[in-house]
């Protein structure tokens, strides 16, 4: 049976992927680190067979759009070049998270596509490889591959551009509490972001600083100190929408509640409560502390006005396959 399915987590980026050297074969500017996202995930079927055309489908409201599933049969492309195989595709997918709020459906919807496609092909083959080839569908999907805490490694050509996990999930009981406070889809995708990234006047000056960031968050894990990982997640994120604010054209991604979180965040600490945010493509806010603290979080949350929705997250394994299929 040429079927497979697969269920990949989201990834919440310490160290972020904000701009790329080689734009078709995604290859980055700078190596980034993320952790894996237990309740934000995607399931794929992907079917193989001598049908006319691929047929792409998402099993919530709204769908997918035009230009999304363009890039699913782009994606599919590349898995047919790479066996060798002119076999048309079915496809479904479902998100356990609103899709396009900087919840980094792209990154989960591609691990999961390419980790299913392969396995409905009969391909066995490495980690290592599968992170390409998820890389070529949206950069920040090759660190939905490997388990728990993972580094992208930034590499001179495709083949060194990979992800491999630094600790497995079950290394640190951290929490991602995500604060949607909106659940509109972004104006601007990530991937005209990048393109334009060398307009801001300030990113050579973040690639030199980003060395020592990536130095300060892992040796934050590595002896799990989460104001030494924390404050360096803060200022990386910062330093990323300083950038991109500054490109042109400007990419505003807060309102003014994703403000009012990053504003509130550090009185929280001040009153004994560690945790820290971070940001990606969106207005979303990221919030990281660990287990023993995820209760306080919650309360202080509560306590805010115009929250749309809060999910907890744990550290999480990475793309795997699973029995059940969506069709
Ligand atoms: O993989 P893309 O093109 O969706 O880019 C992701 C960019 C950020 O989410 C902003 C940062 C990151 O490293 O995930």
């Amino acid at each position: 049976m040429n079927k497979a399915t697969a269920i990949a987590p989201a990834n919440i980026a310490f160290i972020k992927y904000w701009g790329r050297k080689n734009a078709s074969l995604r290859l980055p500017c700078n190596t980034s680190i993320s952790m894996n996202l237990s309740a934000s995930t995607t399931t794929t079927t992907v079917e193989f067979s001598e049908r006319e055309k691929d047929e792409i489908v998402l099993l919530e409201e709204g769908g997918f759009s035009d230009a999304e599933v363009i890039r699913v049969v782009r994606q599919l492309d590349v898995i047919r070049e790479y066996v060798g195989t002119t076999l048309r595709a079915r496809v479904a997918s479902k998100n356990t998270f609103p899709k396009s709020t900087g919840a980094a459906s792209s990154a989960s919807g591609f691990a999961a596509l390419t980790v299913a496609a392969l396995a409905a092909l009969g391909q066995h083959i490495s980690e290592k490889e599968c992170t390409i080839l998820a890389r070529l569908g949206s950069g920040s999907a090759c660190r939905s591959i490997p388990d728990g805490f993972v580094r992208w490694e930034v590499g001179v050509r495709s083949e060194d551009s990979f992800a491999r996990s630094l600790y497995p999930a079950s290394y640190w009981d951290l929490r991602d509490i995500l604060v949607v406070v909106e659940q509109r889809g972004k104006d601007v995708s990530s991937s005209r972001g990048h393109d334009m990234v060398e307009t801001s006047p300030l990113f050579a000056d973040r690639l030199k600083a980003i060395p020592g960031r990536i130095a300060r968050v892992e040796e934050g894990l590595a002896s799990r100190n989460l104001s030494l990982l924390g404050n360096a997640i803060e200022e990386e994120c910062l330093n990323m929408h300083h950038v991109m604010q500054t490109q042109t054209p400007a990419l505003y991604y807060w309102t003014d509640r994703t403000i009012t979180l990053m504003d509130i965040v550090p009185h929280w600490r001040r009153e004994g409560i560690p945790v820290y945010f971070t940001i990606d493509a969106g207005p979303n806010v990221h919030l990281i502390c660990e287990e023993k603290d995820e209760q306080r979080v919650l309360k202080r949350l509560k306590e805010l006005s115009g929250i749309e929705q809060v999910i907890v997250n744990k550290s999480a394994p990475g793309a795997r396959l699973v029995d059940t299929h969506l069709f």
